[in-house]
């Protein structure tokens, strides 16, 4: 859509509560530049004069593709402007991705104090940390331009995601790029156990020479238990079933199985029969201490606990008594109640949960440091799918895969859609809000309009054709005037 002649593609936000006013005056294109120099003194880029100088418009070119299909994508109105600060040595895949929108990306390989965030984060629209940085509600109040938080970890408690949701600010993560490095870590701790091969290892290591065939054995025709069977379990389902086990699950919900795999009515109909359980569930109340003396004893004879999901899944007393009588045959343990913060030595010990030296001395026992989906491969995956989140939310105002924030997301405006704009509208969770919308599109061809709330925060997109800028000026400061608005967003 042509605005005030020299963009093709453009996108303004207004946030209430950070105090900055709607433009009065002029077309849309000034209305962004006035916005922009609203804000923190950033110096703000020359307005483009000559043609070289305009944003770039892009297209998804599929050949033979009927002109009424191709989605058009949708970018902001002037492509420097959108500053992006990357925290923690991010994948340089993320990086290059990023910076291939147009984005004005800050690469930085460590963390920030929440000082350093406070001072510097009002220059940024968007921002990409791992574990250790820490977004606290202080930081969100001096984050006037961010639109968007990327975590490129699995975690979010690092982020304060009520005051990023109450700011206006929508949080993703990944939380199962790492699916298939933890299933193929299992596979290598179940032939390790049934091996007994960190045992021969380490006497090896010692100078011992113990060449020994009971009690090993080879995982074919065995019996894997996986309890969860959700993007790990099922993914481990397949790999096992391709080494010649049987599987069966065991999973809160009715799921279909892969391949040969069968569900199992109970846990303990699970424990019963299989001779290497799995666990693959989620950190919940009902999962806390979920194998405990009970379900050790519910095990066959000699059969193999692992636990690569949380540290609270076991009661790890009780998996030490079911060790040393010899009732459970090895354990492999990547994951505890506590965890260390960072890497170092004499950290796994007994001050940290209190049983750390016991369990090292049992036999058998694999023991890991947390690092289940810890793969370069991993690494790539988190990277890919973090930044293409924050580009669909950034240029296209998809919040699907949010974890603070409610899940809405429109189908594609194409090349053939012109005068079409599409608002992307964060307000307060209150009676009247959608009233109030309704009241200023009622005069407009609302193409499509989708909303969702979560806690105190919806979210609307709506795209409205046949708009001229006159029209979106209107629409545009009406909205971000509305009592509930916190962040009002016009893309085209
Ligand atoms: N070790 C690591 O480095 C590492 C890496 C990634 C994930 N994880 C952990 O692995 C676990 C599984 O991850 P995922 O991605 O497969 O999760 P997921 O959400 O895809 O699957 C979890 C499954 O567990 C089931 N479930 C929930 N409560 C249950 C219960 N009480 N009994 C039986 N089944 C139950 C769910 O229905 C679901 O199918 C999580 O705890 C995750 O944090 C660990």
């Amino acid at each position: 859509m042509a605005m005030n002649g020299n963009s093709s593609h453009a996108q303004a936000f207004h946030r209430t509560s950070m105090g900055i006013s709607p433009p009065q005056q002029g077309s849309f294109a000034s209305m962004m530049a006035h916005q922009r120099q609203d804000s923190q003194n950033i110096p703000t880029s020359v307005s483009p004069t000559s043609p070289s100088q305009l944003p770039r418009a892009r297209a998804v070119s599929i050949p033979g593709a009927p002109k009424s299909s191709v989605p058009r994508l949708l970018t902001p109105f002037d492509l420097g402007e959108i500053r992006i600060l990357l925290l923690e040595n991010v994948s340089q895949g993320a990086v290059d991705g990023l910076r291939q929108q147009g984005y004005q990306v800050d690469f930085h390989k460590g963390s920030w104090s929440e000082d350093e965030l406070c001072e510097k984060i009002g220059q940024y629209n968007a921002i990409g940390i791992r574990s250790k940085t820490k977004l606290t509600a202080k930081v969100f109040r001096r984050a006037h331009k961010l639109l968007v938080v990327g975590c490129f970890c699995i975690g979010t408690n690092q982020v304060d995601l009520d005051a990023a949701a109450k700011a206006g600010v929508a949080v993703f993560n990944s939380p199962f790029a790492n699916s298939r490095s933890v299933a193929e870590l299992v596979i290598g701790e179940m032939i390790c156990l049934s091996r007994q091969l960190l045992d021969r290892g380490l006497e090896m290591r010692n100078g011992e020479w113990n060449k020994v065939s009971k009690g090993c054995f080879e995982v074919r025709g065995k019996t894997l238990g996986i309890v969860g069977y959700g993007h790990i379990g099922s993914q481990l389902s397949v790999l096992a079933e391709s080494m010649g086990m049987r599987v069966i699950y065991h999973d809160v919900l009715p799921l279909m199985p892969l391949g040969m795999a069968s569900q199992t009515d109970s846990l303990e109909q699970l424990l019963n029969q299989a001779d290497f359980v799995s666990l693959h569930v989620p950190e919940l109340p009902e999962t806390r201490n979920m194998m405990g003396t009970k379900q050790f004893q519910q095990m066959k004879k000699g059969a193999y606990l692992l636990n690569n999901a949380r540290g609270t899944v076991i009661d790890i007393p009780a998996l030490i008594t079911a060790l040393e009588s010899g009732h459970v045959g090895g354990a492999a343990v990547d994951v505890y109640p506590r965890e260390p913060a960072g890497n170092g030595k004499d950290l796994f010990v007994s001050s940290m949960n209190g049983w750390e030296d016991q369990l090292r001395k049992c036999p058998n026992v694999i023991l890991t440091p947390h690092i289940g989906g810890s793969t370069e491969e991993a690494q790539r995956m988190i990277g890919l799918e973090v930044s293409n989140a924050l580009i669909r939310y950034i240029n296209y105002g998809s919040s699907l895969g949010a974890v603070n924030f409610p899940e809405v997301d429109l189908r594609v405006i194409t090349e053939a859609d012109s005068r079409v704009i599409r608002i992307c509208y964060v307000h307060q969770n209150q009676p009247g809000s959608l009233r109030a919308i309704n009241e200023i599109l009622a005069p407009y061809n609302v193409d499509k309009q989708h909303t969702d709330s979560h806690k105190d925060i919806a979210y609307l997109m709506a795209d409205i054709s046949g708009v001229d800028d006159n029209d979106i000026r209107n629409i545009y400061e009406r909205i971000s005037k509305t009592e509930n608005n916190i962040l009002t967003r016009l893309l085209s």
